[in-house]
């Protein structure tokens, strides 16, 4: 089984139950040469703590004393290790020395017969600088083969690699056709060349057009990247396992791996690292150390910084602050940054996944910040959502301190005194109508104060955007006191805009779509401030409480009577999620829904929404939150799928 635990953006948490335990990802497994040990396995579990480790069935096979022994005993007794095994078939061989002696059918059924918890397909290893029919007959081969695994591999998981080279097309629809067989863990191959050559711009392509395709309720494991300088941005892109045999090899070369990249020992001036292998050195005493030894303290090294890389990446996940990692990562060498600029392409498909708000606050950490998802929503649903107020002047505000209402309360009393005026600021996330102004990720974001130039140009371009759209009487910037003498002379009228008013009626349309406000504030209305922070709290219509205003992200919480309304103006299956009668009977009473339960739901859903639980005769049922996207819900069988708040009688 695989449940998904925890997810940000692609990024995700998530349990896989092997016959020898439960895997939580992402994890790393390290790379066993059975011909070749440089760290005990035991020593692996017990003092490293690696649930799990990758070892070759290939290597095994051929030789006749280890083939014997695993035929007799299985893999975990032949290593001496009792977590999750799981094994390669002899693909990377192929690529490394040339077409090997291999039969998928026999290297599959040996990885079963020897207990292997996970085995994988005789896949062919598309080389990226193979022409697009070449990889299109690999990848047939591929398909083929994994279908014949899928047939044998009886008790044992199975990993089905998707292949295509550098052609995204060839990649989607390789994962596509792999995500309807019956394979249990997806991994991406044919990119160990990406990685030892630093083209991360191609790698970001390959694993985004791999999980277009891919089933989302199965793991996918980035084949051959060990280096903990990709970790951060792998995780980001929605990879869970990875594998490493880099540990041991730039340990017997003498290089340290870190998140910021590799050094080689004699380079090194000191040696800051506090891991359980270096703690008790200096540089001189490592370096003096016999080699095997040496060697030994090393591969230790790269694993625990490998392992503090993932858990690392884990924290960023459950504080909400992985892009910020992954930036910070990808800054330390000019090939990751091309990875993290490619990320601009794809920023129409990272939204869908991107959730409604985070705990944190957004921080600008430079230009590539601006390719983040959270930047495209905004802009998007600014853009199509938004309805201007019926105010006659347009006053615009620069970016300052946030909230931005507060900054600017006194010059806007002052301006509405003397001039029908609405206002707007010009932030980094684009033209931001005061009202607006509380909603994440608006008021929760921190930029420097001096910008650079692709801000500036973002903004200019945003309010270009914005120039030809709107339809005020009249737009200014704030030019200080010039400005209200200026407005006092010509108009001499006053603002009658209301920012509570206009807030709920933002919110509702930018959080639920067009018209929602109309459907939610259908009658008399009544705002609920809260006494303390002057904050909006409930809004109630007719008597009624209809949403609550949530402080930390400015959006709303859905009430029965606010439900109802929107079930009423959006027709199915907008804002639903479709449970069948067994969850309806639980969530009946406020219970969550869970995988496996759902019919269907709204394509546009994002993490953190606001949903309706329906039955299938759209009887509304309960209110909660999504934690998924629509492919996730459908596709697992495990695990919380909306956060039931309150059931609906
Ligand atoms: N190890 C590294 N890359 C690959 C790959 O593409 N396929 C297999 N089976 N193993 C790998
Ligand atoms: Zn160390």
């Amino acid at each position: 089984m695989f449940e998904i635990l925890k997810r940000d953006g692609l990024a995700r948490i998530c349990r896989f139950d092997t016959k020898h335990g439960t895997l939580e990802t992402p994890a790393l497994l390290p790379v066993l040469n059975p011909r070749l040990i440089t760290i005990p396995p035991s020593v692996m579990k017990e003092e490293l703590g690696f649930q799990a480790l990758i070892t070759n069935s290939y290597i095994i096979r051929n030789d006749p004393v280890l083939r014997q022994a695993a035929l007799e005993k299985g893999v975990h007794q032949l290593i001496g290790y009792d977590g999750i095994v799981m094994t390669d078939s002899g693909t990377f061989q192929s690529h490394m020395y040339g077409e090997v002696e291999l039969v998928n059918k026999d290297i599959v059924a040996f990885q079963r017969d020897i207990g292997s918890d996970i085995g994988t397909v005789l896949d062919i290893f598309t080389e990226p600088d193979w022409g697009p029919e070449k990889t299109r007959q690999a990848v047939d081969e591929t398909l083929h083969r994994t279908k014949e695994a899928a047939s044998i591999k009886g008790e044992m998981k199975l990993a089905g690699v998707v292949q295509g080279s550098v052609y995204p097309d060839q990649r989607e629809s390789c994962a596509r056709e792999m995500a309807s067989m019956d394979v249990d863990v997806h991994p991406i191959g044919g990119v160990v060349p990406l990685m030892e050559r630093y083209r991360f711009a191609d790698l970001v392509d390959v694993i985004i057009a791999s999980k277009k395709g891919l089933m989302p309720a199965r793991p996918v494991h980035l084949f051959g990247a060990g280096h903990p300088m990709v970790f951060a941005l792998a995780i980001l892109l929605g990879c869970d396992m990875f594998d490493s045999a880099s540990y041991a090899k730039f340990a017997r070369d003498d290089r340290l791996m870190f998140p910021e990249g590799t050094m080689h020992l004699a380079d090194m001036k000191t040696l800051e690292c506090e891991c359980p292998a270096c703690r008790a050195h200096t540089l001189e005493s490592l370096a003096a150390l016999p080699d095997k030894e040496r060697m030994l303290a090393l591969a230790k090294h790269n694993l625990y910084a490998s392992k503090k890389e993932i858990e690392r990446a884990k924290r960023a996940m459950h504080e909400g602050t992985l892009w910020e990692l992954v930036e910070t990562r990808c800054r330390s060498h000019p090939a990751l940054l091309d990875g993290l600029r490619r990320l601009r392409e794809h920023r129409k498909y990272l939204e869908r996944f991107e959730p409604l708000s985070r705990e944190g606050a957004m921080f600008y950490t430079g230009p590539e910040s601006l390719n983040r998802p959270c930047f495209l929503r905004y802009e998007e649903r600014y853009f199509e959502r938004y309805r201007q107020p019926p105010n006659k002047i347009l006053v615009g505000f620069e970016d300052a301190e946030r909230p931005y209402s507060r900054t600017y309360a006194p010059l806007m009393a002052k301006l509405s005194d003397v001039a029908d005026a609405h206002f707007l600021v010009m932030s980094p996330f684009g033209p931001v109508p005061i009202e607006l102004d509380e909603v994440y990720p608006i008021a929760q974001s921190l930029f420097p104060k001096i910008k650079d130039r692709e801000m500036e140009e973002h903004v200019k371009e945003m309010m270009e955007h914005f120039s030809h759209c709107q339809q005020y009487g009249m737009c200014l910037l704030y030019d200080g006191e010039g400005t209200v003498e200026m407005l006092s002379s010509l108009s001499g009228e006053k603002s009658d805009f209301d920012i509570d008013v206009a807030k709920v009626r933002a919110v509702a349309d930018y959080q639920f779509g067009k018209g929602a406000a109309d459907a939610l504030f259908d009658g008399k209305m009544q705002i609920v401030k809260s006494k303390n922070t002057d904050k909006i709290r409930n809004v109630l219509v007719d008597g009624q409480h209809v949403v609550s205003m949530r402080a930390p992200d400015g959006l709303f919480t859905l009430r029965p009577a606010g439900a109802k309304k929107l079930q009423k103006k959006f027709p199915s299956p907008r804002m639903r999620v479709i449970v069948n009668a067994d969850s309806a009977e639980f969530n009946k009473e406020g219970k969550n829904v869970f995988g496996g339960f759902v019919l269907d739901c709204d394509p546009e859903l994002i993490p953190m929404d606001e949903v309706l639980v329906v039955n299938e005769a759209d009887e509304l049922i309960a209110i909660g939150r999504t934690v998924l996207v629509r492919n996730e819900m459908l596709a697992v069988k495990k695990g919380l799928v909306v956060k039931v708040r309150e059931a609906v009688a």
